[in-house]
Parts: C-alpha cells; structure tokens; sequence
C-alpha cells in the first residue's frame, strides 16, 4: 500500500509560504495540505482558495489537498476549482445530502474526501464508502496546528481499515492533528496510509531530515 505524507501549511511561515511549499516538496512530501478555516464550524480563520490561486500563478504544481473546516463546503467547490486544488475534503457532520455533494466535487473534475471529528461516529454506507477517493480521520479537534494526537482516535482509522479492506477499496485512509516522528508508526499500524503533518514538518530545522524519519517510520 502507498503511504503518503502531506505537508499543513497551518504551520508554515505564511510570510515565505511559495518557499515553504517548494522546500517540503523537495524534502519528499506527496501533498500540500490546505486547511480552509471559517470561524464558524472551527473557532478559527485561515485562508481560502485566493492563496491557493496565487501559488498555482506562482508556480507551485504539487498536488494539492483541501480541508474544508466550514459550514458550508458547497460554497467553496467553484473557487477551489478554480484555484487548481486537485482533492477536496468536506466534513460528514455539516453535510445532509452526501451523494449528492461527491457527486458535485466530481463533476469540478476533483478528488473527494470525507473527515469525521474526534466525536463523531464513522458511519458511512458501503455506496459512498466506493464512491469517495479518500477518508479523513481527525485526530486532534480541529481548528489549530499543533495540538497534541487523540490516542482514542485509533480505534476509529482500524475501523475505517476494515470497512474499507472488507469492500476490496483502494480507499486512501488519511490522520490529521498532531502526527510526528514518534507516532506516525502507531497510526499507520492502525490502518492510515496518508499522514497529515503541519507542526510535526515544520518546526524542523532540517526537512530533508524530517521527511526522511517520517518515512523510515512507514
Ligand atoms: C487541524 C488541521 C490540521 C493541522 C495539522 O485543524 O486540520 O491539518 O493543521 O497540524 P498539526 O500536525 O500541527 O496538528
Ligand atoms: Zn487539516
């Protein structure tokens, strides 16, 4: 199973955020993760598909992964189509009609995904399990980079692993919030075969250095 690592700008000097993004991708990460904050679903504001526009302009081609922490993820399929975003990831909880919102990401020509909270059940019918390129599992609240991993959280990505096994899915099973050196081996363990890392990546001095550890872990 491939493993990828994707890098949170959360956590990266938005002050040299085009160098940033070029130096993890030179480190070896897979993805670019954007994490799209509204102040409503998370207590917190980040940035939204105009940053994201803005490095495609400036020459950033690393795929890129958007995690919509708002209430209203339909509002944000256009632009981030738009801005060049390659997957995007909306939350089971602000969402009635599933189907019906794949369906649309699809139709941008986007990859879909699904994150669940620490709190909430993974509950998911066969039918949309197949039909979504990727599942999300919170592992910290979300709203901040640099919070410390939920170990209760594991119980759910082996939950995810067996659904997704038993249905004969190449479904990516991916972890957010809080994934270091030290326990990115427990997650995978668990299941995961993408890896989130906002403060984990980026408060390393070295991060050919960094990538490499979190790769001899996988
Ligand atoms: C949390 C975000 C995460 C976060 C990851 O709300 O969804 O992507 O930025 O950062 P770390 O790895 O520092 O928890
Ligand atoms: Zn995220």
């Amino acid at each position: 199973m491939k493993n990828y690592l994707s890098a949170s700008i959360l956590a990266a000097n938005f002050a040299d955020l085009k160098s940033e993004i070029d130096a993890v991708m030179a480190a070896g990460v897979d993805y670019i993760h954007f994490d799209v904050m509204d102040g409503h679903f998370v207590p917190n504001l980040s940035f939204g598909a105009p940053v994201c526009a803005s490095l495609r302009k400036a020459g950033v081609n690393a795929p890129i992964d958007v995690h919509l922490m708002v209430t209203d993820p339909q509002n944000y399929i256009e632009p981030f189509q738009k801005a060049g975003a390659n997957l995007l990831i909306f939350h089971e909880e602000v969402v009635n009609d599933t189907h019906a919102m794949i369906k649309k990401i699809k139709a941008a020509g986007m990859q879909v995904g699904i994150a669940y909270n620490p709190e909430t059940e993974f509950k998911i019918k066969p039918e949309i399990l197949a039909d979504v390129n990727l599942i999300l599992i919170m592992t910290v609240k979300p709203g901040f980079a640099g919070q410390h991993f939920m170990p209760s959280c594991l119980e759910k990505i082996k939950q995810a692993r067996r659904m997704i096994d038993a249905a004969k899915l190449n479904t990516i099973l991916a972890v957010d919030g809080g994934i270091k050196i030290d326990n990115i081996k427990m997650v995978k363990e668990a299941g995961a075969n993408f890896f989130v890392v906002g403060s984990g990546l980026f408060s390393a001095n070295d991060y050919y250095e960094c990538v490499a550890r979190l790769r001899s872990e996988l």
